[in-house]
């Protein structure tokens, strides 16, 4: 019934509809349509009445709620479904148990605030209300499970693609996932699977984008590590257009995937790597290996030439680039 109110009042923008003439669309009387305004209005929208003119909705709140993500997005498949929290320790836990009931793919689990967000290795993930995007989405990809490196690079893509398109600014990927620019993180993700020897029952892939969060909204530790869209676009960037623009571009690159051209997926992965070509420290589960970054395989394991000339597969790690004066950050 919100949803139909709103379409009501949006299609008529500047303008007060009655509340007879709301009532008589949806079949409802007019007490229930002014207790779903109410309603609205306790969730933020703001909604101007009078006694004979009815209502004129004036402001939309800055929230991800399902049915204003879902307007104008232009997905089959990708936040059909979307389950919204205000709060939630972490949107990849909630999302892996609603895949373990039988989600559907493409459905998203969004919240304005995390407070348990976890980051990669375990770390812990800042998610401040209404400040980013924090989501996770259910992909039940038929790839054998050894194929599943590549899922993490394709959303690097979509991410990428996504903040350049609400940013216009050139934005790198890190491999295999991390977003940056200038060396400061604007997004991450975290992929979480569950899988059989040889096909993977669901994915879950997490992904954290810092959208308005100020210079002095990171904790200390982070201020010299972390950036966000608003940071880096010097303004406010609309969180609804963004997670409409990231649902849009996985779904391309997720098409991709289904198809198997990983090729056509790493190209479009290329054209941000910052990481190829660089001299690179990777602080791998055990070990830290040092060496130039030369390739990266069709399946995103990243191929390592060491100094003496022996080239090491790279499934997973945490890479730091050499800065000029030897350092590396
Ligand atoms: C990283 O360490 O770079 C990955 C960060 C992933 C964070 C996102 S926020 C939404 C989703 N829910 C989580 O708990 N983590 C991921």
């Amino acid at each position: 019934m919100k949803k139909e109110i709103l379409v009501i009042l949006k299609s008529n923008p500047g303008k007060y509809v009655s509340g007879e003439e709301i009532s008589n669309q949806l079949g409802v009387s007019r007490t229930a349509i002014w207790k779903h305004i109410q309603g609205l209005r306790e969730e933020g929208y703001q909604l101007d009445s009078q006694s004979r003119r009815g209502y004129c909705l004036r402001e939309v709140p800055d929230k991800l709620f399902p049915e204003e993500v879902q307007e104008g997005l232009n997905t089959r498949v990708m936040g059909k479904c979307i389950v919204y929290y205000k709060s939630l320790g972490s949107t990849n836990d909630m999302a892996k148990k609603l895949a373990r009931q039988g989600a559907a793919e493409g459905m998203v689990v969004v919240a304005e605030e995390q407070s348990g967000g976890k980051g990669r290795r375990g770390r812990f993930w800042v998610s401040p209300e209404g400040q980013g995007v924090w989501m996770s989405v259910v992909l039940r990809p038929k790839l054998s499970p050894a194929k599943a490196p590549i899922i993490t690079i394709m959303a690097a893509v979509a991410v990428a693609r996504a903040i350049s398109r609400v940013c216009g600014q050139k934005i790198g990927i890190k491999w295999p996932n991390d977003i940056v620019f200038q060396g400061k993180k604007l997004a991450g993700i975290l992929t979480e699977m569950s899988a059989e020897n040889d096909f993977i029952n669901h994915v879950v892939l997490g992904i954290g984008t810092n959208v308005n969060i100020p210079p002095e909204g990171f904790p200390v530790e982070l201020q010299e590590k972390g950036t966000s869209l608003s940071i880096i676009a010097s303004h406010r960037v609309s969180r609804k257009l963004y997670l409409q623009a990231l649902l849009e571009e996985l779904e391309k690159v997720y098409a991709q995937l289904c198809l198997e051209d990983f090729a056509g997926i790493m190209e479009g992965w290329r054209e941000y790597s910052v990481t190829l070509g660089e001299d690179v420290r990777i602080e791998g589960i055990n070990e830290v290996l040092f060496g130039r970054a030369v390739d990266v395989d069709s399946q995103g394991v990243l191929l390592l030439r060491q100094k003496n000339g022996e080239i090491v597969r790279i499934l997973a790690g945490d890479v730091t680039l050499r800065k000029d004066d030897g350092c590396y950050s």
